[in-house]
Formats: C-alpha cells, structure tokens, sequence
C-alpha cells in the first residue's frame, strides 16, 4: 500500500509516520508538507531513507494531482492547527483548512482514491462543566474560533464529496493530543520548557477549563485502523476518557518538574475560550476494537517531559517565535 501523508512534519502526522514505518514495513510513504512554521524535517529524523518527503503545499492543485495520482489512500493531517494564531491572523487557516481539504478532495475524486480525513472534537463547540454530555457523532456542529470553523467547514467538504460524488472517505474527530514532537505553542509543551527555561507556566482565565487528553501514539493507531477498517462515508470520534482542567494539568507538569504545584500565573483569557471538550468514542470502541494503549496521564506526562528535556535542540530554534507571538497574552491577572 502507498499511503500519502499530508502534514507529516507536524506533530501528529510526523508521529504517525514513526508509527507505521515501525508497525508495518511493507507501506511505502509519501509526506506531502509545506514546512510551514509547524514542519519540522527534524520530526522525520531517521526515516528520510524509506520516506519520500515533498516540501509542497496541499492548496497546489498539480502537486496534489501528481502525488495523489501515484497513491493508494491519503491521511490528511496538514492544517494551520492552533486556535490562538487563528484570532490573529485567520486567513491562513481558511486557505489551508477550506482550500487545501478541497484541492485533495478534486484529486482524490479523479483518481478514485480513499481518503481519510483528520479533524477535531472542536466542530462541535463546547460543553459546560456541570453537563453530564460528552460529544458523539451525532452532536449538531458548532464552532467557536477561525481554527474550529474551518475544520467544520472541510469536514462537511468531505461529506458533501461522498455523498454527491462517491468518494471512499472517513472522517475522525479526535480530542487534545500530548507526546513527542508537538509544537511549543501548545500548552503541555509550552509549560514544559517555560519551567526548563525558569519561567513560570501561563494559565488562561480561571484556567478550569476541561480538555480530553489523548497520547498522540492512540490516536494514530486509531485513524490507522479506521483507514483499514472503517465504514466509508463514516465519522468516528477518538478520544480516551482523559477529562482534566488545565489547572490539573499545570500543578501536575510543575510537581513532576520538582516545582511548587502553585508556581504559575493567570494571565489574559482566551478569546471565544472554549470551556470543556469530551469525547463518547463508544462507537470506534464498538465497531472497530480499539481501546487506548495510554491509560496513565502521569506517565504519559512525564515521558513527555523527558522528550523534551532530552531534545532541546528540537524546540529551542521554534521557542523564542513562539513566545514572542504570546506577548500581548501574558498579562497577569
Ligand atoms: P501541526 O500544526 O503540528 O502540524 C501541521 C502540519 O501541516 C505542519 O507540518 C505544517 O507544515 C503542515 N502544513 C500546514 N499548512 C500546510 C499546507 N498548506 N500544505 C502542506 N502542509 C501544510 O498540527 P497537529 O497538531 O499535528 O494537527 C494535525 C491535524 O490533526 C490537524 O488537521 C488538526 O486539526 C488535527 N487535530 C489536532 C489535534 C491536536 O491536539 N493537536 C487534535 C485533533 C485533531
Ligand atoms: O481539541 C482538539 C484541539 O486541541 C485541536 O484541534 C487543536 O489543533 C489543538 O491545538 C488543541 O486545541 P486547544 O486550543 O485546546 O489546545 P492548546 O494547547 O492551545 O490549549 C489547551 C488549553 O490550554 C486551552 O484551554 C487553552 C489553555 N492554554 C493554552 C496555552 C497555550 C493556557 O491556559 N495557557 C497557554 O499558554
């Protein structure tokens, strides 16, 4: 099988590309990436021998006809992916995230391709922190910032291209993801090397706000085996039941730091903050088997801080940029 991998230098798809090299030898994989600010060559350190990587962009029609031409599925991870740079400058996501599921959809569609398409639990807005209710499949759609409305938007693209033009496409929509490799505006890395670097970890708001963690290696082996296995013209929601407030979180990253649980700030919220995302993934458990390999959060957590202890030169180029893009946000409160 020739898989084409969109977004494979990025967080998730670079770790899915580690993933299935390991788990299944006999795919040959092609990364489709832009190296945008997110990409990393790095990400793919020791793969570039068996992994053809095309520096190109997925809003490039004759670059994705090309390489979708020669291939047997395409996972689409490539996206603008975080939701604060979307308050800032929008646009990016909207050509990307709307014009770039597009072009792939036309290629896939002329070569009859199966596709599988990467989104997020944030197409169904938030929940509140006293409801019972988790998102399903069937939660209605509605998206809170720039970044949440263009995945809903390429999302519904890609149910509209089933369903008027046959394309063999499924869709997952997946909660927050923490390990290796992820960029260090996110929030887990962010706080990690904030404390490497001596500087105390920024919190939103109230910072009780509620998201459903999930180890990134879970969540690949999740869309692999939708990718196999799942019903065409299906979306399946992937979460782990990991639940917890942020404020849980950076008490936890600072304790295992050997930091006071109290050393941190509260700085300007978030525009439009989401309060709590959770995931019902009964239905890719029911269907498809899959259960979470990840089920410890500390240990998950303090892997990940090791990655990054152990892997400074990774982040350190990417971390000055990205703190100086927060500098409007870190007002204490
Ligand atoms: P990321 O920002 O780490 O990586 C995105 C990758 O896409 C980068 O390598 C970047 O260079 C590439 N890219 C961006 N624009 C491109 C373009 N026009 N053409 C080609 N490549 C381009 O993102 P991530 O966190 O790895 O997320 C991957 C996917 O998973 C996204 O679709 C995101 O919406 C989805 N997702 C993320 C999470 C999460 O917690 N991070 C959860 C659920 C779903
Ligand atoms: O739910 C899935 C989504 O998870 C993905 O679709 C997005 O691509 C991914 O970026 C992530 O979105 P969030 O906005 O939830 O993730 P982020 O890491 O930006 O923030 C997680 C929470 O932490 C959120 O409530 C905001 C808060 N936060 C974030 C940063 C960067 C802070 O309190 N302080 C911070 O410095």
């Amino acid at each position: 099988m020739r898989i084409l991998v969109t977004g494979g230098a990025g967080f998730i798809g670079s770790n899915f590309v580690h993933l299935i090299m390991a788990t299944n030898p006999g795919v040959e994989v092609t990364v489709l990436d832009a190296f945008t600010y997110a990409g990393e060559r790095a990400s793919l350190a020791g793969l570039q021998s068996s992994v053809h990587i095309v520096d190109g962009d997925v809003t490039d029609p004759a670059t994705v006809d090309r390489l979708v031409g020669r291939s047997d599925a395409v996972v689409h991870f490539a996206a603008e992916s975080h939701n604060d740079n979307s308050l800032a400058e929008p646009w990016p996501f909207v050509h990307t995230n709307l014009v770039g599921t597009f072009t792939l959809l036309e290629a896939v569609r002329r070569h009859d391709v199966r596709y599988h398409h990467v989104s997020t639990d944030e197409v169904y807005g938030d929940l509140a922190l006293d409801d019972p209710a988790r998102f399903s499949e069937t939660t209605p759609y509605n998206p809170s910032s720039p970044y949440s409305s263009t995945k809903a938007g390429s999302d519904l693209l890609v149910r509209a291209w089933v369903r008027s033009f046959g394309v063999r496409a499924t869709i997952s929509n997946c909660s927050n993801n923490y390990g290796p490799r992820q960029h260090v505006e996110k929030f887990i890395p962010r706080q990690i090397t904030n404390i490497i670097d001596g500087v105390r970890p920024k919190l939103y708001g109230d910072g009780l706000n509620v998201r459903d963690w999930i180890h990134v290696d879970d969540h690949n082996r999740a869309v692999w085996s939708i990718l196999e296995h799942g019903r065409i013209g299906e979306t399946y929601l992937i979460g782990a039941d990991g639940e917890r407030n942020n404020k849980d979180v950076v008490e936890r990253i600072l304790v295992a730091m050997g930091k006071d649980a109290a050393d941190y700030d509260h700085v300007t919220d978030r525009a439009g903050h989401d309060r709590r995302y959770a995931i019902d993934s009964a239905k890719l458990r029911h269907e498809l088997g899959w259960r979470p390999w990840f089920g410890d959060f500390d240990k998950g957590l303090m892997d990940t801080i090791d990655w990054y202890r152990a892997n400074e030169s990774w982040w350190r180029p990417q971390k000055a940029a990205a703190e100086q893009r927060y500098k409007h946000q870190d007002v204490v409160v």
